[in-house]
């Protein structure tokens, strides 16, 4: 689990706005919170914004070592107005459901891009796969939706609650720069880049570890998101390509007095590459269909 700490000082109230970018994390791995992967822009390891917002802070409780007037302290303050001034502005531009995500310590648990902990899962795609009414519903109450869940309940306000899904919903892979997904890095077998896929980009989610199912959707058969582990004997390599590339409309429903069943599969074609798509059918033939053989 990556934890951020902040650099130990001591902020001067005036300039508070600016220690909102002391957030590089410490152990140098490059952080989404800075204020350039905030404003969907590139990430950039510890951001320029952060190290000169560091300075800042660093710099101005020095201030009282010099007497008023001095050059030094105009000196401080110029650089206050040309540095400081725009990153604060900066900063109350940044997501306010992100700074609630960070605040309520979700990414404890949730990795967003290269940071956070990973009991719970990778929400870098969550925007793609989640739609905002099922958000809510899950976060008014996770056990509410699975009674086993290790999610706990953060009886969050209305506002904040709003503020965290608009922001999950704009999640949709932009937080893994070009070339940077984890299913990308190294030079690793198509079936082990689908199997990454499968856990990274969240079919887990649904379809449960090595697509066992069991996850929970509302006012369907069983209850149940579907298994995936007798795709062998109904579909082809192409078809299921093509069944992931194009997801499926939600399911219908079984009693048709209640509500709409809240999850369906998403359409992947546009977050996945051709390849992306390759590698995931050949590791849910070869190994999540593995599985149906041995129970046979
Ligand atoms: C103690 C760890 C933990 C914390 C803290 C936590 N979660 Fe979760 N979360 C989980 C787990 C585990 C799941 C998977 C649900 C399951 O299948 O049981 C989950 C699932 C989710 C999902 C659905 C994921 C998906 O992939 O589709 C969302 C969205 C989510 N959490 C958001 C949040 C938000 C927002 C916060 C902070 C307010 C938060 N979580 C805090 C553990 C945590
Ligand atoms: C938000 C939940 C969700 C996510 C995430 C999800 N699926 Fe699905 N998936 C479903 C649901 C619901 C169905 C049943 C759809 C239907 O009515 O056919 C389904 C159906 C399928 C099917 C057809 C199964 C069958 O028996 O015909 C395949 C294959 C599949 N998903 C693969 C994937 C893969 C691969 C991923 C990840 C890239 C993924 N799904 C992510 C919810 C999800």
């Amino acid at each position: 689990m990556t934890k951020r700490s902040r650099p130990k000082v001591t902020i001067n109230p005036i300039f508070r706005g600016c220690g909102i970018f002391l957030e590089s994390p410490a152990d140098g791995a490059a952080g989404p919170s800075s204020a350039a992967g905030a404003m969907g822009a590139k990430q950039s390891p510890a951001g320029g914004a952060g190290n000169s917002a560091f300075f800042c802070a660093r710099v101005f409780p020095m201030q009282r070592l010099f007497k008023c007037g001095t050059w030094v302290n105009h000196a401080c303050r110029l650089f206050v107005l040309i540095n400081c001034v725009p990153l604060s502005l900066l900063a109350f531009d940044r997501n306010p459901g992100q700074k609630f995500f960070d605040a309520a310590g979700c990414r404890s648990c949730h990795r967003i891009g290269n940071l956070g902990g990973n009991a719970g899962p990778d929400l870098t795609l969550v925007g793609i796969r989640r739609s905002k009414e099922w958000l809510h519903v899950w976060l008014k109450n996770p056990k509410a939706w699975k009674k086993n869940t290790l999610m706990p309940n953060f009886r969050l306000a209305p506002k904040t609650q709003e503020a965290i899904v608009n922001y999950l919903s704009t999640l949709q892979g932009q937080d893994y720069p070009p070339g940077t997904a984890p299913w990308h890095q190294g030079n690793i077998a198509s079936i082990e880049r689908g199997q990454i896929l499968y856990n990274k980009a969240g079919c887990v989610a649904c379809h449960g570890p090595q697509g066992k199912g069991g996850h929970p959707n509302n006012n369907v058969p069983g209850n149940a998101i579907p298994a995936l582990t007798k795709l062998i004997t109904t579909y082809t390599p192409d078809e299921l390509k093509l069944k992931i590339m194009r997801g499926a409309p939600p399911p219908g429903k079984q009693n048709p007095d209640e509500i709409s069943p809240l999850v369906f599969m998403p359409s992947w074609g546009n977050a996945l590459t051709n390849q992306d798509l390759d590698d995931l059918t050949n590791y849910l033939f070869a190994k999540v269909a593995e599985t149906t053989n041995e129970s046979w």
